[in-house]
């Protein structure tokens, strides 16, 4: 018995990925390729006090050339795990052009990429969207859960008898998104994982100081296993911003961006949960329009791989 608990740490202790978040653009709409894809994996790998060797994407689609997403080709080269996004709130013609991407990635890559595949995620925040937080934020069109629970069967099906079978296919959401289980507990249901977006920063109806910031943090990621129906629970976005507005208690600056991680980050690695950090780089060349800054490496291309604060756990 102890000798099977020791193996079943082991093998959670080893799974546990670690990586950010990427998008397919850069901060100015300039389309992200191969060579830009590989900067950034490579500057995270070797980021000085902490390795961060996996990648969230939001699509399979490469904008500019309409072939598969070029972070494909990167992440095979730089040895990066990922956790795929299919984007979800355009429509249905959009979401078949993505499930047709991966499928093309499959065929044109092989194991080379499937291998790499920790999970398949059904849209980004979609639900959130559709719900009176996200109409009064303008967040733009997103997608309902039963849209969404189609489109994760679409998924498994498109999958099965292909070597991604049997990967996990779950949905990105924002934690009190998946906590209204009246409107989401289905999806929870025909999901294999669930990611959880929280960024206690935001919260700006609670005392959401950085002292309470990783107690915030801890709650809204239990609120979510609490609902998850036994599902994974993987934190797809956290983060704490070092330039940017204050909202209610929490102030954006390199002091509370550094104890975020160092608390918040650092339980979340210690505690072998799969972590993909809210930012390598979200100000490359330019500060984003919202104004706000998460990064935890300073802009240039290559990636700094010296970090604005310690990443140390
Ligand atoms: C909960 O779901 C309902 C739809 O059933 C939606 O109208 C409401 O805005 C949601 N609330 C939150 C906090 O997401």
């Amino acid at each position: 018995m102890r000798f099977t608990s020791i193996l079943a740490f082991a093998a959670t202790a080893f799974a546990a990925e670690k990586g950010f978040n990427y998008g397919a653009t850069f901060s100015d709409g300039t389309i992200k390729h191969q060579a830009d894809f590989e900067a950034e994996f490579n500057s995270a790998k070797n980021l000085v006090g902490q390795s961060f060797t996996s990648a969230r994407l939001y699509t399979m689609i490469q904008g500019d050339t309409n072939g598969v997403i070029e972070a494909i080709p990167a992440a095979i080269s730089s040895g990066t795990t990922l956790l795929l996004g299919l984007w979800a709130s355009a429509g249905s013609a959009q979401f078949n052009a993505e499930v047709q991407h991966l499928t093309d990635a499959i065929n044109q890559y092989g194991t080379a990429f499937t291998n790499l595949v920790i999970g398949i995620s059904v849209g980004s925040e979609d639900v959130y969207r559709t719900t009176d937080l996200g109409i009064a934020s303008n967040a733009g069109p997103g997608a309902t859960p039963d849209t969404l629970i189609g489109y994760v069967n679409q998924v498994k099906g498109a999958i099965a008898g292909t070597t991604l079978a049997g990967k996990p296919v779950g949905h990105v959401d924002t934690y009190n998104t998946w906590t209204n289980t009246t409107y989401t507990a289905g999806l929870a249901s025909a999901c294999d994982f669930l990611g959880v977006d929280a960024y206690p920063y935001y919260e700006s109806t609670k005392a959401n100081s950085i002292d309470n910031s990783m107690s915030i943090f801890w709650d809204d990621y239990n609120a979510v296993v609490a609902i998850s129906q036994g599902k994974q629970v993987w934190v797809t976005e956290t983060g704490w911003p070092h330039q940017g507005p204050t909202m209610n208690q929490a102030e954006a600056n390199l002091d509370n961006a550094a104890t975020y991680f160092k608390e918040t980050g650092c339980s979340l690695i210690n505690g072998n949960v799969n972590t993909w950090w809210f930012t390598l780089q979200d100000q490359q060349p330019v500060v984003p329009s919202s104004g706000v800054v998460f990064a935890v490496t300073g802009p240039g291309m290559p990636p700094p791989t010296t970090p604005l604060f310690d990443l140390s756990c």
